[in-house]
């Protein structure tokens, strides 16, 4: 890699791995954007995206808790209400804008029950375009359900050699690759269960990571928490998410890699924020920042208030600074559920 890349690569980890700063997920692809919008009532369209966008990143003063936002590519292209585009909106906060870049998943051929993403043909074409609209990031999720058989051996494998080789593409064009291998929280299995699963798959990324010689300094790891299955009887509480996650990120990921964003998952947004506050209270010298990339647990509660409705604006703008303020404390273990008042 040469002298200016490199360079390139640290001058964004730098500007996105801030303390006390997270990363706003605002990635939802067309098919998951009006799933969230029907949830509230309303009905996708394409100005319709654009206005809620809109609103949540020219929310005022959330550049004190937010470094980085993953956009999905159409919204790259989009202005704000008073005409600037969205990107721009975010670089004048000094929020670093990033972009989705995978295609969406498959079921894998040969392993019943897993899935593979697609999108890595024409990536380095794309990221160019990305590049030149304002994108210095990426994002590629790689998607693992539990079950007595899932994911298989293949499965873990395949997911993982397609992280390491869309995160080698990414770096290789100045793009710093944020690796997301989500262990879904869909199910009844025990947290000992997610613990073994959440082990095995970011084993195998970072060793897929090395043999495709991934610089671990310019890569962020969006990992889900180590957590009971959604419909598992007995509830875990932060301290024991927080200890059991931190467990299997020390046995997995190497000191090098500079930051640790985890997804939300599915948790609610309290939940989310506490268990991120005793992941932080738990290991205060992790070698790696510990903090959020959150989509649900950052934008529902402000979904919800604005509920489609241009009047709500102001309201939800409110909502959403709260949650990230929380969620900003949270990733230096200062929050307290007191502060959700
Ligand atoms: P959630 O926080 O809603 O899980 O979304 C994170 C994300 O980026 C999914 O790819």
């Amino acid at each position: 890699m040469n002298r200016s890349t490199e360079d390139e690569l640290q001058a964004t980890i730098t500007d996105m791995v801030v303390p006390c700063k997270g990363i706003l997920a605002a990635d939802e692809s067309t098919p998951t954007i009006a799933k969230r919008f029907a949830a509230i009532g309303a009905t996708s369209t394409v100005e319709l995206q654009r206005a809620y966008r809109s609103l949540l990143f020219t929310t005022p003063g959330i550049e004190k808790f937010i470094s980085g936002a993953i956009l999905f590519e159409d919204t790259l292209e989009q202005i704000a209400d008073d005409g600037t585009p969205l990107p721009e909106v975010l670089v004048r906060k000094g929020i670093v804008p990033g972009v989705k870049v995978d295609k969406g998943k498959i079921p894998l051929a040969n392993a019943f029950g897993d899935e593979i993403t697609q999108g890595l043909d024409g990536l380095a074409e794309r990221l160019r375009i990305y590049k030149v609209q304002g994108a210095r990031f990426a994002k590629w999720r790689e998607v693992y359900s539990i079950s007595e058989q899932n994911p298989t051996i293949l499965g873990i494998e395949a997911n993982a050699e397609m992280l390491a080789r869309y995160a080698a593409v990414c770096q290789e064009e100045g793009f710093v690759p944020i690796v997301e291998p989500e262990v879904l929280i869909d199910g009844n299995h025990t947290l000992e269960r997610c613990f073994e699963v959440t082990e095995a798959v970011i084993h195998a990324v970072f060793q897929a990571l090395h043999r495709h010689r991934v610089i671990m300094e310019y890569t962020v790891l969006k990992p889900s928490m180590v957590l009971p299955g959604k419909e598992h009887p007995v509830k875990a509480s932060p301290e024991q998410v927080a200890a059991a996650t931190i467990k299997v990120l020390r046995r997995t990921v190497p000191a090098a890699v500079p930051s640790i964003n985890f997804l939300s998952g599915g948790q609610l947004p309290e939940e989310a924020t506490a268990n991120l506050n005793a992941i932080n209270i738990l290991f205060p010298n992790a070698p790696w920042a510990l903090s959020f990339s959150y989509a649900r647990a950052l934008q529902q509660p402000a979904l919800k208030a604005w509920a489609g409705k241009a009047e709500n604006g102001f309201a939800a703008q409110q909502v959403f600074y709260h949650r990230a303020q929380l969620n900003g404390w949270a990733s230096c273990g200062k929050y307290n559920s007191e502060l959700e008042k």
